[in-house]
């Protein structure tokens, strides 16, 4: 595996790869869910690259940008040992140039949900997803279903700027107990760690109370409001029964849809979704996606 930070020794070493070529952007502090990505490209691709960069511009003023959680050693290993062909670790000036005054925002698909909670957080992912494509010229680029509006924002956004290249989503790698990978885990006590697996819960008794019948967006959402409000330490920001490709929330009865949380357990906050109901493409009942 080649580590390089400089994109003129990016552009130089991905040159030399074999196309088709995969992309797994990430922020680092990787678990298996961030490797799942990683072993599905690798099936499918001839060379992989992934990036290490924790995007200044996807935080919000009260979230703390200096604490994310930083391994680079263990981060690298990881990637070597899962197959991962290149990988950039670029610094906060190699993606944001002196001086830099451009921007891409997604308009409809960013204004519920993660973007009400987060105001400007998709314009820096939109960005930095947009540079990386540009740098890495891959193919394919894999994203986690775990951030499901991120992946509709960035599938919206590459086809709006007839980027080249095909957005794979991959399903939500989760704890034997239900819990969702995510590099935020390891903030929880073990006391929250405990609690943290009622967002699971909540979505599973919702998807059963589809699966046997309800159909009312309203009674699912309550169901995974009662759900979340078993648990003490559960502080739900939003409860969501939308549109799995246009995120609008959803009223009345409902066909298919995209349910979603994001809950605060104690200082941090988690976020999770499954899709319920057919899929119109492939008439399949969507449950791969949902892990
Ligand atoms: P990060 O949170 O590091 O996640 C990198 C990728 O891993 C994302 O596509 C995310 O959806 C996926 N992922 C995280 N947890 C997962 C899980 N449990 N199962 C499957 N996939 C999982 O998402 C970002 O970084 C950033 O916003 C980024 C896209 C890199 C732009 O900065």
């Amino acid at each position: 595996m080649k580590a390089v930070r400089r994109l003129e020794e990016l552009r130089a070493v991905r040159a030399a790869l074999q196309d088709p070529l995969g992309l797994v952007p990430t922020m680092g502090a990787l678990h298996d869910g961030h490797l799942s990505l990683v072993r599905r490209a690798r099936a499918e691709c001839a060379n992989v690259a992934a990036s290490i960069f924790v995007n200044p511009t996807q935080f919000g003023p009260h979230e703390d940008l200096r604490s994310y959680p930083r391994d680079l050693p263990a981060d690298l290993a990881m990637l070597d040992s899962a197959g991962v062909d290149l990988v950039w670790t670029p610094e906060v000036e190699d993606i944001y140039p002196a001086g830099d005054q451009t921007w891409v925002t997604v308009e409809a698909v960013t204004r519920g949900l993660e973007g009400e909670r987060r105001p400007g957080h998709f314009r820096g992912v939109a960005t930095v997803v947009t540079k990386l494509l540009h740098a890495f010229e891959p193919q394919r680029a894999y994203f986690g279903q775990k951030d499901a509006q991120q992946a509709v924002v960035i599938q919206r956004m590459a086809r709006d700027l007839l980027l080249p290249v095909e957005i794979v989503v991959c399903p939500t790698l989760r704890e034997p107990d239900g819990l969702a990978m995510s590099s935020c885990n390891r903030y929880l006590s073990a006391d929250e760690r405990q609690s943290a697996t009622v967002l699971y819960r909540a979505l599973r008794a919702a998807s059963a109370a589809f699966k046997a019948g309800e159909r009312d967006a309203e009674r699912l959402r309550r169901v995974m409001l009662d759900v979340l409000g078993s648990e003490p330490k559960a502080r739900p920001h939003y409860v969501s029964v939308a549109d799995a490709e246009t995120l609008e929330e959803l009223n009345g009865q409902v066909e298919r849809a995209l349910l979603s949380m994001a809950v605060a357990i104690g200082r941090t906050t988690l976020i999770d979704n499954m899709v319920v109901g057919r899929d119109q493409a492939t008439g399949k009942e969507h449950l791969a996606a949902n892990g």
